[in-house]
């Protein structure tokens, strides 16, 4: 059941605080299990013993797929519509996509994948994408989804990591006017990865691609013969779903694990509250499936709810900057979930663009990935919503697994810029420098949960102890979420980004550790600092400063080099946008980088570049200042 108004939030969030595992075990209730659940819950963050519905057995897609053949086996599960507006569309119901996840999974029975294996997946936005993490959660399989924008080195460090036994991707795949050559890629990352034995390959693009016999197949050869008939494998609620890499502090990206049992509850739960999708609306989430928005909110948390989605493969910009309101317009979309960095970047354009469509067909719109500054939401409420449509700011990260913070559409009353309350069952908290929790309201401080709730990620894939360093130890008894907060006198949260060493741009992670260690590659670099700067469009521009060897000649030739290392070792996401050359860093006497005051120049905030006695050499700022950037 649907929450339905303010007032039944507030009594179900009290229930709630009442009576947590009770609150989560009437959900799970409403699943299909193969057997039920022993314990609704055990462990907490100390250990990091997480775990929910232990002992219940059940196959994740048994709830998001054969449960909805009798009733809404005809309906759409999918509408899918590529890169370019007049190449192939085509829709798919539950009973074709359930054959088709039965087919993949018999294909990747046969090919040896066995319940545990980890599979890693790096396709284009299309509907083979969502077939491949399906069939993977069928047969047991872990699924590792790369997002199609990283490099050869950064597919191959997270199939390492995780030592995938198979990879399934495309020959390449469109975005926008641009061409990427999955295969190519792949194939340049699989010559240091041993473990991979098998390679199913998509077609997609039709390009000549190079091929190892024995190791490479297409798709359509192994799909044709594969019988449509497959038993889901049980699993535990405990066992692992999949495996998404996701930039930190520090170090290389880590692999947060979730378990099939508490995220299906928690994706299914968060999804039909916050968006109240009716049965026959038409819901579209733009998020890529190979972020944590994709695997919640495209795949899992609407196919549990039986609701029609969109894959899209294309880019707000191509052909031109009206092609998300002509999707809308196309399908009668009434749920458009984006990025605030897809909002801001549309505003630049001619609101002709906008006006050209019917768009009174949506009812509520949702943001996702950063904050969103007040222009931007009020652009989106009334060019996009027409003022009459609900904005549900939703605040949440790989790790939580699902929506945490955000108003339910329709019945909490929204303020642009505030994610504003927390769900029922979940329990934000604000610190102080002193780690006690803040009272009261009008107060600032970092954000934590005070109990685990059935999504959280379990630990990081291979490192548990990391997984305790980074979310359990900064403030004892509490996950710490890494972001900042404001709560205001109504009690409304406000995420301000984050307080920790990890950057925002266009809605992506990203490590400042993991560009720096890119950069530093570079044979003229000695030593960079990436910090942060606010920027229009992207929300956060990725700003370097950094020592080099000798002062380049050819400063844009020197800049192009960087961005090709960038793009070769991370992605084309990771690219600087500032250069600033400097002789000195500023740093404490311990050696640690202060950015604070790199982050201030950066903003141009030349004012408040605050206390620099304890640094090593002071003056290094004076330098800094006087320095430009490219
Ligand atoms: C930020 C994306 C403000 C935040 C789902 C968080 C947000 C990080 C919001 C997680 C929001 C996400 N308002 N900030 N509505 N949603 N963030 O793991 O800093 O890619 O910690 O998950 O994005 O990013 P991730």
């Amino acid at each position: 059941m649907n929450i339905k108004s303010f007032e039944e939030y507030r009594e179900i969030y009290k229930q709630s605080e009442q009576d947590r595992l009770k609150f989560w075990e009437h959900e799970a209730g409403t699943f299909y299990w193969r057997k039920s659940w022993e314990k609704v819950h055990s462990g907490g963050f100390e250990k990091g013993d997480i775990k929910w519905f232990e002992g219940g057995k059940l196959n994740i897609t048994e709830n998001a797929l054969d449960r909805h053949l009798n009733t809404i086996g005809n309906k759409t599960a999918f509408i899918f519509e590529p890169n370019h507006p007049d190449s192939f569309r085509r829709t798919i119901t539950y009973r074709q996509l359930h054959e088709d996840v039965c087919r993949f999974a018999n294909v990747l029975q046969e090919k040896g994948i066995e319940k545990g294996d980890r599979v890693c997946i790096y396709m284009a936005m299309t509907p083979e994408l969502i077939i491949s993490a399906l069939a993977c959660a069928r047969i047991g399989a872990v699924h590792s989804i790369v997002f199609a924008g990283f490099s050869a080195q950064s597919l191959a460090e997270r199939i390492q990591d995780c030592d995938a036994k198979m990879l399934i991707t495309n020959d390449g795949l469109r975005r926008g006017d641009k061409h990427v050559p999955l295969k190519d890629i792949s194939d340049e990352a699989l010559e240091s990865c041993p473990t991979v034995k098998n390679v199913i390959v998509c077609q997609r693009t039709n390009r000549d691609i190079d091929w190892k016999e024995g190791r490479d197949e297409w798709w359509h050869n192994l799909i044709r013969n594969a019988s449509r008939n497959h038993k889901a494998v049980e699993m535990d609620a405990e066992d692992p779903l999949f495996i998404l890499y996701t930039s930190g502090s520090t170090g290389k990206p880590k692999g947060v694990l979730h378990t099939c049992g508490g995220y299906m509850v928690y994706t299914s739960y968060t999804f039909r509250n916050v968006f109240q999708v009716q049965e026959e609306d038409v819901y579209w989430c733009t998020a890529d499936a190979g972020w944590i928005t994709g695997h919640s909110y495209i795949i899992y948390g609407p196919l549990f709810n039986g609701a029609t989605g969109i894959i899209f493969e294309g880019t707000p910009t191509y052909p031109d900057p009206g092609r998300l309101w002509e999707v809308v317009e196309k399908y009668k979309v009434t749920h458009f979930y984006t990025a605030p960095t897809a909002i801001r970047a549309l505003m630049s354009y001619d609101l002709k663009y906008v006006q050209k469509y019917d768009l009174s067909s949506l009812k509520v719109l949702g943001s996702v990935g950063e904050p969103i500054n007040e222009e931007a939401w009020h652009w989106y409420d009334d060019h996009v919503g027409g003022g009459t449509c609900p904005i549900v700011d939703t605040w949440w990260q790989t790790e939580t697994g699902g929506i945490m913070i955000s108003p339910l559409a329709g019945v909490t009353p929204t303020k642009p810029g505030f994610a504003t309350l927390p769900l029922p069952g979940i329990f934000p908290t604000l610190m102080d420098e002193n780690g006690k929790e803040i009272e009261g309201n009008g107060v600032s401080g970092n954000l934590c949960i005070k109990h685990p709730w059935p999504g959280i990620a379990r630990t990081v894939w291979g490192d548990h102890e990391r997984y305790l360093k980074t979310y359990m130890s900064a403030y004892k008894g509490y996950y710490f979420t890494g972001d900042g907060c404001r709560r205001d006198p109504d009690g409304y949260y406000r995420i301000t980004g984050r307080v920790d060493d990890v950057l925002n741009v266009s809605g992506h992670r990203l490590g400042t550790a993991e560009i720096e260690n890119a950069l530093d590659e570079h044979p003229n670099v000695v030593e960079t600092a990436i910090v942060g700067y606010p920027h229009d469009i992207k929300g956060q521009g990725i700003y370097a400063f950094m020592i080099c060897e000798k002062t380049p000649e050819d400063p844009k030739a020197f800049k192009k080099e960087l961005h090709d290392l960038v793009t070769k070792i991370i992605g084309p996401i990771a690219k600087p946008d500032k250069i600033q050359i400097t002789p000195g860093l500023p740093k404490t006497r311990s050696g640690k980088i202060m950015r604070r005051i790199l982050r201030k120049v950066a903003a141009d905030d030349l004012e408040n570049v605050g206390d620099t006695s304890t640094l090593l050499d002071p003056s290094v700022v004076d330098d800094i200042l006087k320095g430009e950037a490219y």
